[in-house]
């Protein structure tokens, strides 16, 4: 899988479809040679052949021909010739820029090492997993990095982090890190990111890369609302189905960057890793730092390819929950039926309701703690309030297990409400400047995680409420972008560190919380989908997809989603209309079929349901509980693109292939239109395959190259969810 070739001092890393190579080129220069489909290359000595340029700085003066803004990079440095933006920037204590970093060695070993103090993914023994470290050096300032890449060849992913050790005498100040780098020599792209805002999360964008710099990220202290961390290249015209495509993917939960630059020979470098406009960190001497991990994956069969391996790998390499491989319970949760207006009894009265249509987990979410009435109050105060709750949590959940149902609570650790006793008592534990007031989001501040003792109290509360048994399942939301970021505890020269230590002690108290809980169900939430990342969903298998819960919104939201993440990982519910968010109103029966793509649940007041309504709910849980293997596990394909017309598809594939659950969505409706084929995917050719519900059989050939007549609907917001199964498994 990585094999290093000391005749031309090739480095290449193989997995079961893909090549990457390297080379250790003249002057130690560290180069990129390729990535893509797996390819060999014959021995020569001449794979980045050499020319004299005009304008160009030559950095080497024994060769004419030697510039280094015309050479791929594995990882870039700035300062000496490269004029692109750099991998690196970092400077020591006379403020000169530290560049040029050259080889020096290379170390291949099994397994993946962990990244201390942040997520990553992992190996299991099975995987052959092999991990690349080189080691980059600049004699001069003692400062080394190490470039890591893991290899899985079954999964067709790599994974890179990086590194930097300071070896040195004195201290280095770090203004930019990357975590990858990859300069393609040439080709036309096109970029692929998930932008959105609350709400509309994740829709899917696309442009041409042409010169200049562009770059997405956030610098709100969260992944964001605004830009997943993921980006991809893709060849020009690159579809579902077919063409290339570069996937990027940051297992990190905090700023973070995707730059994509063409230059002026075409050639175009991605860089992603922290942002640096919010970033320094000072490296003292013998101290080291790691940037966080990046994810990447190379398809020649375009961006269904890309999806599934993904969702293989992160369905089962990134988390270490152990529902990360178990059935997600069907949950109902109280936040759109009462908003912060309930008690005991009310509470109980949609529970009991829910248990009678099926639902197995409830869960109460914001308001049941201090003086909790409205979102104005109270964040920190994490005491039951005995007005709405005399009997307490714990009463409240032995009524709902009771009842056949498990029992799940809403947190929001990371926060502090101005008004609140907590708040009273540690002023200094928010997040502010000296001399001005903090600015409020949702009315509230935000907790200072680089202070331990911050931590240590979060991490306190949690295991005393948690501890006493009576919760399966914790929503972890987090409501508010970072502002104010100043930390009284840190010096002025450190401040600069502030967003980053934030991450690294959220990651503790997760890291903590979930290893100390290994029984109860995480779902990460952030105002909805804002901190959808690999870096949470390391620590949480499922994530509260978006506050938007209208079916129709929740197309384009779970299908840009699904780009890159598994369907099991999305919280989809089915909410009252009109729905809170748009005003919008659809049937029951569409709201069902939008949230049963992922990982089900209702949030209204099941008491309000018309009987026809209760009965469709009933059946949709019925359906799903009798699929749900097939529907969070199956390999899920993209089929028809809600960004790109009035219908949406998609379809679920078990993984032996025996069966599959196909998904239609009309949007809104036009007068006289034709019904439509779609072209289904991912399933056999040769067997034949039944219609469960009308008993039509089909070959797997006609549905993947004839296709399949979805129903015409002739009114808006109308859905289908159709099962089929294979022939030979009939009975
Ligand atoms: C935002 C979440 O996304 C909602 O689902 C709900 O939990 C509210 N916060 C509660 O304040």
């Amino acid at each position: 899988m990585i094999k290093f070739s000391k005749k031309n001092n090739l480095l290449s890393l193989h997995t079961k479809n893909t090549s990457y190579i390297m080379q250790v080129f003249k002057n130690q220069h560290l180069l990129h040679i390729y990535w893509g489909k797996s390819m060999v290359l014959t021995e020569r000595n001449n794979y980045l052949p050499l020319d004299e340029r005009v304008n160009m700085v030559n950095s080497d003066p024994a060769d004419k021909s030697y510039y280094l803004e015309d050479l791929p990079f594995e990882y870039a440095f700035w300062g000496k010739g490269d004029f692109r933006t750099p991998s690196l920037t970092a400077v020591d204590g006379n403020g000169a820029v530290i560049s040029n970093f050259i080889y020096e060695s290379h170390t291949i070993s099994n397994g993946k090492p962990e990244i201390p103090g942040l997520p990553s993914t992992f190996a299991e023994e099975a995987d052959d997993a092999e991990t690349l470290e080189i080691k980059l050096i600049h004699k001069k300032s003692g400062v080394s990095i190490y470039l890591l890449y893991t290899v899985f060849p079954s999964f067709d992913v790599i994974t890179r982090n990086v590194k930097i050790e300071n070896r040195g005498s004195s201290q280095v100040v770090i203004n930019k890190i990357m975590s990858a780098t990859v300069d393609f020599v040439s080709g036309e792209y096109e970029l692929l990111t998930l932008p959105g805002a609350w709400g509309r999360e994740r829709w899917i964008e696309r442009q041409s890369v042409s010169h200049g710099v562009v770059s997405i990220g956030s610098s709100r202290g969260i992944s964001s609302h605004q830009f997943n961390p993921f980006a991809a290249l893709l060849s020009q015209g690159a579809s579902e189905g077919s063409g290339e495509v570069y996937g990027f993917n940051l297992v990190y939960s905090g700023n973070f960057v995707a730059e994509i630059e063409k230059n002026q020979d075409d050639r175009v470098r991605i860089n992603m890793g922290i942002n640096p406009f919010t970033f320094s960190w000072k490296l003292g001497a013998g101290e080291s730092f790691s940037a966080p991990e990046a994810v990447l994956v190379y398809s020649d069969k375009g961006l269904n390819c890309m999806s599934g391996i993904y969702h293989e790998f992160y369905g089962k390499r990134l988390s270490r929950s152990i529902y990360a491989r178990k059935e997600r319970p069907v949950l109902v949760n109280n936040w759109e039926a009462t908003y912060f207006s309930f008690n005991e009894k009310s509470l109980l009265e949609i529970a009991s309701k829910s248990k009678d249509l099926g639902i197995e987990l409830f869960v109460l979410d914001d308001g049941w703690f201090g003086e909790r009435n409205s979102d104005h109050t109270s964040l920190g105060d994490w005491v039951v309030n005995k007005d709405k709750l005399p009997d307490g949590i714990e009463g409240l959940s032995d009524k709902i297990r009771s009842m056949g149902m498990k029992f799940g609570l809403w947190f929001e650790p990371e926060m502090i409400s101005s008004d609140s006793k907590l708040f009273r008592s540690h002023p200094e534990w928010a997040l502010q400047l000296k001399d001005s007031p903090p600015a409020e989001g949702r009315n509230q501040l935000v907790l200072d995680l680089s202070r331990d003792e911050v931590v240590v109290e979060i991490i306190r509360m949690l295991k005393e409420i948690l501890g006493t048994k009576a919760v399966d399942y914790v929503k972890w939301d987090m409501n508010r972008s970072l502002t104010d970021v100043y930390s009284s505890t840190l010096p002025s020269d450190r401040q600069g560190e502030l967003y980053h230590r934030y991450v690294l002690g959220l990651y503790r108290i997760m890291d903590e919380i979930t290893s100390a809980f290994p029984d109860i169900l995480f779902e990460g939430c952030s105002a909805g989908g804002g901190r959808f990342d690999p870096g949470i969903l390391h620590y949480m298998p499922q994530f509260w997809t978006s506050d938007n819960t209208d079916a129709v919104s929740r197309l384009k939201i779970q299908y840009g989603t699904s780009l890159v993440y598994p369907q099991i990982f999305m919280g989809a519910h089915v909410s009252a209309v009109p729905n809170h968010q748009v005003g919008r109103s659809t049937e029951i029966e569409m709201r069902g079929n939008a949230a049963m793509m992922g990982n089900l649940g209702y949030e209204l007041d099941f008491n309000k349901l018309k009987n026809e309504e209760l009965d469709a709910v009933r059946q949709q849980i019925v359906f799903y509980k009798k699929y749900r293997k097939l529907i969070q596990f199956g390999r899920f394909y993209r089929l028809l693109s809600p960004f790109e017309g009035e219908k949406a598809s998609w379809m679920i594939v078990s993984q032996d292939k025996s069966e599959f659950i196909l998904f239609y969505y009309q949007i809104l409706a036009e007068a006289n239109m034709p019904r439509t084929l779609v072209k289904l995917t991912g399933i056999d050719v040769n067997p034949i395959y039944k219609e469960t519900g009308s008993g039509d059989i089909y070959s797997g050939s006609e549905l993947m190259y004839r296709g399949y007549f979805l129903p015409r609907f002739t009114v808006d917001f109308q859905s289908v969810v159709v099962h089929f199964y294979r022939g030979d498994s009939i009975g």
